[in-house]
């Protein structure tokens, strides 16, 4: 643990200088210009925050520290016997910057192993909900709970010096990460499986022991948990749960209420919840066709009725993304690999097919193409996984890695309170006249 902290240590030491300069030099520099649509329309295209775990390009699709997902894929340490990659690898690539080693991986899994414990309240807290509360209600509540733990409250509390946020910012985020597979777990086998709770496997990787405390034995499962804890982790800041996390994080609010934050965020169904939706789209149009594996042109029709109804098509669409989610075709290669023959991801393909054109036809959506919700739960229920309900908490728990190694960075930067300029439509009025200004305070 201490030789992961000392290196990320260093390396926020010799980037912070590095922006110190940068600020002096090029500080008054302009990145863009904002215009008044941009300002009604959720600020898309402005530019206004720093993430240094990954970028978006909207062609490309993500990159994390400059590498793509096909090469993460190659890249990336893997369990004995796997071919997909360890999110342990991809939280320290974030974290510090370059590819880690299987030993360090290796690592990485056992502080988690040793930070895993949770105590009993939070599982009583979970339990004095009523079963039917939404997983991702169950999630957030946990998460709170949990924040009995924070290393960063408690020192804060005590009289914490400035330039040691960064240390208890890191502790917390080990902990918290080391501690949601548990929970997810937990609240998977209370709400689904008549409370049947599964003990943690202190052999097995931080994904594959996920896997094992959902009841999921098989080793293609444990693949996919790898690859999905992967693909999942991080988006840039921009996003939903990013950005929630992060502005959270800047009024020095502690890891755990700031994530539960960005949770309550990706539960939204524009965000994350958008792959429960997009199973459940499939499954009422399964039952309203009566046929398993839908034709094209019925999937055809279904959409356009789905559109007409003023719904979305979910799993299609993106607010940066312009071409097909990398994310989408990873887990398509992975289908290939392992079930290519399962009649729902073959209708997700079809789907794939047949939503694009129609969503062109629109003259107004910006991206036609499927995202990563599109396809991560047809694979799910082909290893039996068919509460859809619980998807956005898998999501969640590797969306921690991304938000809190960012969080982490935030601390070791000593970014400020997050605070941007907002205005009324009676002041745009005004401005438009000429008889006011608009300016930042
Ligand atoms: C992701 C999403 C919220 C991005 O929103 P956005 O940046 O505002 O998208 P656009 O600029 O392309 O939207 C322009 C119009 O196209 C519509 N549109 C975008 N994606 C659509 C979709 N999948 N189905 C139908 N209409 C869609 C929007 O609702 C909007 O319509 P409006 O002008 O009548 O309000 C949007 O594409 C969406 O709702 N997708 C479905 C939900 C989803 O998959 N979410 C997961 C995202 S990872």
């Amino acid at each position: 643990m201490g030789e992961i902290k000392d290196r990320f240590k260093a390396e926020t030491d010799i980037v912070g200088a590095e922006i110190k300069q940068l600020l002096k030099e090029h500080g008054t520099k302009k990145i863009g210009e904002v215009q008044l649509s941009q300002v009604y329309q959720g600020m898309r295209g402005i530019t206004g925050l720093v993430s240094e775990t990954s970028l978006l390009d909207a062609n490309d699709g993500i990159r994390f520290r400059g590498y793509s997902i096909p090469e993460l894929q190659v890249k990336l340490p893997k369990s004995e016997g796997g071919s997909e990659p360890l999110p342990e690898g991809l939280f320290l690539l974030m974290l510090i910057g370059g590819l880690p080693t299987s030993d360090e991986v290796q690592n990485l899994t056992s502080v988690w192993q040793r930070r895993s414990h949770v105590p009993n309240h939070v599982f009583a807290t979970i339990e004095a909900l009523p079963i039917a509360t939404h997983p991702m209600t169950q999630f957030v509540i946990a998460i709170m709970a949990l924040q009995t733990e924070s290393q960063f409250s408690r020192k804060y509390a005590g009289g914490l010096n400035k330039k040691d946020y960064w240390e208890a910012t890191f502790d917390d985020a080990m902990d918290l990460i080391a501690r949601l597979p548990r929970v997810a777990a937990y609240i998977y086998r209370r709400k689904y499986k008549n409370g049947e709770h599964i003990q943690p496997n202190g052999l097995l990787d931080w994904a594959g022991n996920f896997a094992h405390m959902l009841g999921y034995e098989d080793e293609g499962f444990m693949e996919l948990m790898r690859l999905y804890m992967t693909i999942h982790a991080d988006h840039e800041g921009g996003n939903v749960s990013a950005h929630a996390t992060h502005l959270v994080g800047s009024a020095l609010s502690d890891p755990y209420l700031s994530f539960a934050a960005g949770m309550n965020g990706l539960a939204g169904p524009l965000h994350g919840l958008a792959n429960q939706e997009v199973i459940k789209w499939i499954f009422e149009m399964r039952e309203e066709l009566k046929t398993e594996l839908p034709t094209k042109e019925q999937i055809t029709e279904y959409v356009k009725k789905t559109l007409s109804e003023g719904k979305v098509v979910p799993g299609y669409g993106h607010a940066v993304l312009r071409k097909t989610d990398p994310r989408f075709t990873a887990q398509m290669e992975f289908g290939k690999k392992h079930m290519p023959e399962d009649p729902l991801v073959q209708t997700v393909w079809n789907v794939y097919e047949a939503v694009p054109p129609i969503l062109k036809s629109l003259g107004k959506v910006k991206n036609p193409w499927p995202n990563v919700d599109a396809h991560s739960g047809a694979l799910l229920v082909h290893y039996g996984m068919v509460e859809y309900d619980f998807y956005t908490v898998l999501f969640g728990v590797s969306r921690s890695l991304g938000v809190l190694a960012s969080l982490c960075w935030d601390r070791a930067l000593s970014f400020p309170l997050e605070r941007p300029k907002s205005i009324t439509t009676d002041l745009v009025k005004k401005w438009l006249k000429g008889e006011e200004e608009i300016w930042g305070e």
